[in-house]
């Protein structure tokens, strides 16, 4: 299983040592190969909001240099892991934000990619209020129509790992070998409903609203999404030509 890890903060702190304890259980699986992304190293450019990639290949994008080996990587992987500590209100680390937002063309109404439809992700997070900073990356995620996201969020009340009680720490230890155990193992299921729904949704808009010669739709139409007349299963997100 190939792993893309993304980091989203650049201090090697209470995060890092979660992912770390992560991906420590999930190498005891001898198939596991991962990539790690160090943010903002990996993606040192903030998003200048020009749109480029909205309405052209992504590649347009002035940061592309540094979006492809992190879109190569995605794509060749079989699961992904994000992530970040919680910072402010309900917020994730501004690096991690801007990593999504130089992906944001994988939405599903703009050019997604059929590989992510049978990917699964996790979203590791620290701080009091973790459990918040996961849910606006999972929305993210499957806008990008990522199969399953999964999750864990740790309060810890303290900048540093080791100044939480053993009890405490091995408590956390124990969840994230579990979680690894589970995220290994999870199969790729049915498609989220709201997967479906933007799916189709986003086909009537392209077919209806902006018609040929307009960037989502020449994609759409050039992966054979538009004429894909039924979903289930088998059809739009597991069996189409991936190339
Ligand atoms: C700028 C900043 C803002 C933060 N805001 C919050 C917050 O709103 N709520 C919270 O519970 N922790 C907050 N924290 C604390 C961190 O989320 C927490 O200590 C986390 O575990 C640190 O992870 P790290 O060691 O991987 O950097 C903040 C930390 C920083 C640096």
């Amino acid at each position: 299983m190939k792993i893309a890890v993304f980091h989203g903060s650049p201090r090697k702190g209470n995060t890092y040592k979660a992912t770390k304890i992560f991906l420590d259980e999930l190498t005891k699986y001898r198939d596991v190969q991962y990539t790690e992304f160090f943010l903002p190293e990996a993606m040192p450019e903030f998003c200048t909001g020009c749109q480029l990639c909205l309405g052209n290949p992504y590649e347009k994008c002035p940061h592309s240099k540094y979006v492809t080996p992190i879109l190569n990587t995605i794509i060749n992987s079989d699961a992904l892991i994000f992530t970040t500590p919680h910072f402010g209100a309900c917020s994730m680390t501004s690096c991690m934000k801007n990593l999504l937002d130089h992906l944001d063309f994988l939405t599903m109404n703009v050019a997604p990619r059929a590989e992510l439809f049978k990917m699964k992700a996790f979203i590791i997070t620290t701080g009091a209020g973790s459990v918040a900073a996961i849910k606006p990356i999972k929305k993210y995620l499957k806008n990008w129509g990522i199969n399953r996201v999964y999750s864990l969020g740790f309060r810890m009340f303290t900048d540093r790992w080791n100044k939480m009680s053993q009890p405490k720490q091995m408590k956390f230890e124990k969840k994230l070998r579990r979680a690894a155990n589970r995220y290994y193992n999870a199969p790729q299921k049915y498609p989220y409903i709201s997967t479906i729904f933007m799916y189709y949704i986003s086909k009537f808009i392209l077919r209806k609203y902006v018609g040929i010669g307009k960037y989502p739709y020449e994609y759409w139409k050039e992966k054979g999404f538009l004429i894909r007349s039924h979903f289930n299963k088998y059809d739009v997100f597991n069996k189409h030509n991936l190339h």
